[in-house]
């Protein structure tokens, strides 16, 4: 069994899928591990890291790879490397990607999707989406936190009191909670809100208080699956009248407001940016599926009025030493349940939840039931 390790090649791609101690792993798992040349520098690992740990490191590392890690969904010149039936493991980014979810098809290889992992116990280990979150909430407030003016905590000095910076994060999923504990940490003032009325207890458990529009539908809107659910225009209405108010009396706003597969949903309008005292900063952290605010340029910091609105792009990208060692965690937890353990061979169990889940392409076809090619009316 053949492992290759992807040098990535999107310029704004630091990360890498796999880390020397995962290399090792793999290796005792039974694996042959072939690095791509430079794989791993943008994250603080040099080649000569990897073969330390065992691989080999070539520019065909992914010639003959049963088994392909990377951090992107494979494309063009990519997929003309890889060997018809290779498992190819990423963050594939489905939603609204149809040809090069189909290419991945064409190509023959079994594409599977880390971020459409069932959130399940068993399935933690191997959960991107949370590993990746909570280091962009983590970073989201360092950046919030260089791009202000003052300092975030109450400081009592003999020159005088400096007072503490009140920080209002919207959306309370892995990245909003851990924003919330970072921002606690370094001292500020925290407010916090979501649309999924479980949020408001963890809000609260960490000691930030929780500000929303509690109705009924407030009340029932989670999905099974944990996330939240797209509101009726009423509900937005109501709490948008309810978030500009309170983002008014605000020095920093960090919006991570998601709905798997959908657009993101829009929180900040131009005009409540414009409420905000010059020196404010809004940090989005949702830019990549088209920002929580409004007029977000994309790996900007934008000032309006003297605000600031900051939209990287990759946020986890920017701690890339850190994002890809939890990531290559992730992949070889993922890799260790494609594996049968006694004869040291891949064994996919085809039926499998985790497997069924994350299976995006195989044998030349879409095999995903939510991103089947639309059939003609
Ligand atoms: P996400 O990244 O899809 O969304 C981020 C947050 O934005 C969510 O809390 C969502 O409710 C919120 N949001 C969406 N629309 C909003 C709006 N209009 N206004 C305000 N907030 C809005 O979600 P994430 O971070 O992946 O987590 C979702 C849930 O799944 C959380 O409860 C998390 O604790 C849970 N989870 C469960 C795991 C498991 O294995 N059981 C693993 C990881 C997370």
């Amino acid at each position: 069994m053949k492992v290759a390790v992807v040098a990535e090649t999107d310029a704004g791609e630091p990360r890498v899928a796999a880390v020397p101690e995962t290399v090792k792993k793999m290796i005792g798992l039974g694996a042959e591990v072939a690095v791509e040349p430079g794989a791993g520098v943008k994250s603080g690992i040099l080649d000569s890291d990897y073969t330390a740990a065992g691989a080999t490191v070539a520019a065909d590392a992914l010639n003959g790879a049963d088994v392909v890690l990377q951090v992107r969904r494979p494309q063009g010149a990519e997929l003309s490397k890889l060997k018809k039936g290779a498992l190819v493991v990423a963050i594939m980014d489905p939603y609204g990607n149809d040809a090069g979810v189909r290419a991945m098809a064409d190509a023959g290889v079994t594409g599977f999707a880390m971020e459409l992992l069932p959130r399940i116990t068993r399935a933690q280990v191997m959960d991107v989406l949370s590993s990746q979150a909570n280091l962009a909430g983590y970073r989201a407030v360092i950046d919030a936190a260089a791009e202000f003016g003052r300092a975030l905590p109450m400081m009592m000095t003999a020159a005088g009191t400096v007072p503490a910076t009140r920080i209002f994060i919207m959306g309370a999923g892995v990245a909003g909670l851990q924003a919330i504990a970072t921002a606690r940490r370094l001292g500020a003032i925290v407010t916090a809100t979501d649309v999924r009325p479980a949020a408001k207890e963890q809000v609260e458990s960490l000691g930030a208080k929780f500000i929303a529009v509690e109705d009924e539908e407030f009340k029932a809107a989670e999905t099974a699956g944990g996330y939240a659910k797209e509101m009726s225009k009423e509900y937005q209405a109501k709490q948008a009248a309810l978030v500009a108010e309170h983002i008014k009396k605000q020095d920093i706003v960090i919006t991570t407001a998601l709905i798997p597969g959908r657009p993101a949903p829009r929180l900040i309008s131009k005009d409540m940016v414009a409420s905000m005292r010059p020196g404010s900063v809004v940090v989005d952290l949702a830019v990549e599926r088209g920002g929580n605010v409004e007029g977000v340029s994309a790996d900007a910091v934008t000032e309006r009025n003297g605000v600031k609105v900051v939209g990287y792009r990759n946020v986890p990208g920017r701690l890339a030493a850190t994002a890809s060692n939890l990531y290559a965690k992730n992949l070889l937890a993922f890799l260790e349940n494609l594996i049968d353990k006694k004869t040291k061979a891949l064994a996919v169990n085809w039926d499998d939840d985790i497997v069924k889940a994350t299976a995006l392409t195989r044998d030349g076809a879409v095999v995903h039931p939510n991103f089947q090619p639309k059939t003609a009316a």
